[in-house]
């Protein structure tokens, strides 16, 4: 069996073939869509086009382009012209079979998929706190939309380095040094480090406000720091390495397992050779004391400068973000860098990438693909920025806590009779599942309202409820007693007929589409959404067609598209993080 996992590809070179061989000059474009972005059919539009510009009848266009199809292809699809021009595609219910029947374990679905990024290696920079702080809601987006581009992308073919670019070097240290030498509480510090260089920083900063020498012992701190002195080091060593310890934690939690964690102070010695190569190319000029970067083809970074050396010989942002991007290409040998950020860093990574790609072409290193994916902000319910009730932000261990305590009461109310240790277990699936879910299955872009009723329903679009599916497709087996992953089981499969067993099978022959999709845009909820309407289309199949009966194939074919589902089902929800359940 040979049928292809991306039958768009495939479709994509038959019809360039074909084009040529009617005859068809260049220029010819077939665009071929998913007929449904995330359907298993096709529709090219090329004739269009073509036949516009060159006063052809497109129908008549398209009539060549069909007679010159390839035999084997048309045995596979169905083949219709439709509305002006339109060629459609469908596939035909033996391929539909054949499809399902080939991919029949997760080896088998990512060496399909591996054909979208084969030998191209991706630094991804997510998760990314400043460090000497706890984490809060506001740096789960980055994590969790981070990771999952980096198991889809490793899904598909992907080289993946991940890498945290910790925020490690910055002004937050004088302050800190400073508490640290006047107000440290040891107990406290032993209970939750994090918790207490917080209160420290916030003491030192309220103090240096009261007291203008208090503000000079911190700069002096900062600068001592800066300088090397072996002292303020050791803390600050002391601060990134508890910081570091808190943040492991949670990623663990998580199931986020970090490459390299790489942060600005990673880069300080590095900034200098940036200074020098931005200055001999011209592109850096001295600006009131400061090393600035313009970009006169810039509609507001003709005049807004980029700032890569601050006035007082300080490196920055810019400057620890432009080694960096040069580290990453020289040391790791990206093809390409994705970093995930809240958009309110886009003026940032803008100015970051105009520069490199100027600064590279005049080094002759190699250009990167660049992505900086952004999302929006985690409202509350009353639509601001979601808050604790006393006003503070909401420390993202607690909200962890409280995902994994609400669903425990959910389980224990629906499944009174399982023992505690596997009511925790569900729980905890179901209650990291749901906010990890709840952030990805919105288009990140925008803005959404963080509600516990909502995430944690078993209807709707939502971790419970297709978790929940998982399950019960496991429980069918299970009652069946046999095993979804034995071939047996499904031997003797005949291609679907029902409506239920064919749009199903279409369905899961659109996976490859849709990680084509999520991958192409770096957006999650592409997946997510079909992984909702796949569940609805194996609820729909079950409801109408009885799996278990006496006749052998109809029973294997059925059978075949359960176990399917639970495979795509299953590894779709774990290419976003999630971890599935054997029973609920
Ligand atoms: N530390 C930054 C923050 O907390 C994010 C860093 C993102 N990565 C980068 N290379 N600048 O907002």
């Amino acid at each position: 069996m040979s049928v292809s996992f991306h039958l768009a590809a495939e479709l994509d070179s038959a019809l360039q073939s074909a084009a040529q061989a009617a005859g068809l000059e260049s220029g010819f474009a077939p665009e071929l869509r998913p007929a449904d972005p995330r359907h298993g059919d096709f529709q090219a539009n090329g004739a269009l086009g073509y036949a516009k510009a060159r006063r052809l009848n497109p129908r008549q266009v398209a009539e060549q382009l069909i007679g010159a199809l390839p035999p084997p292809l048309r045995e596979r699809f169905d083949v219709a012209i439709a509305g002006p021009g339109f060629v459609n595609f469908t596939l035909r219910p033996a391929a539909l079979l054949e499809w399902v029947q080939t991919h029949d374990n997760a080896q088998h679905l990512k060496a399909g998929a591996a054909a979208l990024y084969h030998g191209r290696r991706y630094v991804v920079d997510y998760g990314s706190p400043n460090t000497a702080k706890q984490m809060h809601v506001g740096h789960i987006r980055s994590i969790i939309i981070g990771e999952a581009i980096c198991r889809l992308l490793s899904f598909c073919g992907a080289e993946v380095i991940r890498d945290n670019h910790l925020g490690d070097w910055g002004t937050q240290f004088g302050m800190i040094l400073h508490g640290y030498r006047h107000f440290l509480d040891q107990a406290a510090l032993e209970r939750d480090p994090l918790e207490e260089f917080e209160r420290l920083y916030k003491a030192a900063s309220a103090a240096c406000k009261a007291d203008p020498a208090a503000l000079e012992q911190a700069r002096l701190e900062l600068v001592r720091l800066q300088q090397g002195d072996p002292a303020a080091v050791a803390l600050w060593q002391q601060v990134n390495q508890l910081s570091l310890d808190s943040l492991n934690a949670i990623y663990r939690r998580l199931d986020v397992h970090y490459d390299h964690f790489l942060g600005e102070s990673f880069y300080r010695d590095k900034v200098d050779a940036i200074y020098r190569e931005l200055t001999a190319t011209g592109l850096a000029v001295e600006s009131q004391g400061a090393l600035v970067v313009f970009h006169p083809e810039h509609p507001r970074f003709a005049t807004q400068p980029f700032i890569v050396r601050k006035s007082d010989g300080a490196s920055n942002y810019a400057s620890t973000d432009l080694a960096t991007m040069a580290y990453r290409v020289e040391h790791f040998r990206a093809d390409g860098v994705i970093v995930v950020t809240d958009t309110r860093q886009n003026d940032h990574f803008e100015q970051l990438w105009l520069t490199t790609r100027k600064w590279f072409a005049a080094t002759g290193r190699p250009q990167p693909e660049f992505q900086h994916v952004t999302f929006g902000t985690i409202l509350g319910e009353d639509g601001k920025a979601i808050k604790t009730r006393s006003g503070d932000p909401i420390k993202l261990q607690d909200l962890l806590n409280e995902a994994e305590e609400r669903a425990f009461a959910l389980v224990t109310e629906k499944s009174p009779d399982l023992p505690e240790a596997e009511r925790r277990d569900i729980a905890n699936a179901v209650g990291l599942g749901a906010v990890r879910y709840a952030d990805l299955s919105q288009n990140r872009s925008s803005d959404y309202v963080f509600s516990w009723e909502k995430i944690l329903s078993f209807e709707g679009n939502t971790a419970p409820y297709l978790l929940y599916a998982v399950s019960r497709i496991r429980s069918i087996f299970r009652k069946a007693g046999l095993d979804p992953a034995d071939a047996a089981a499904t031997a003797g499969a005949t291609p679907p007929e029902t409506p239920g067993e064919l749009a199903l099978a279409r369905k899961l022959v659109g996976f490859a589409t849709v990680l084509n999709l999520t991958t192409t845009q770096l957006r999650p909820h592409f997946l997510c959404t079909y992984l909702f309407e796949l569940a609805g289309e194996f609820s729909a199949f079950y409801a109408a067609d009885k799996v278990i009966v006496d006749e052998a194939p109809v029973r294997a074919r059925r059978l075949l598209l359960c176990a399917r589902s639970l495979l795509v089902l299953e590894n779709g929800l774990q290419l976003l993080g999630l971890r599935t359940l054997a029973r609920m």
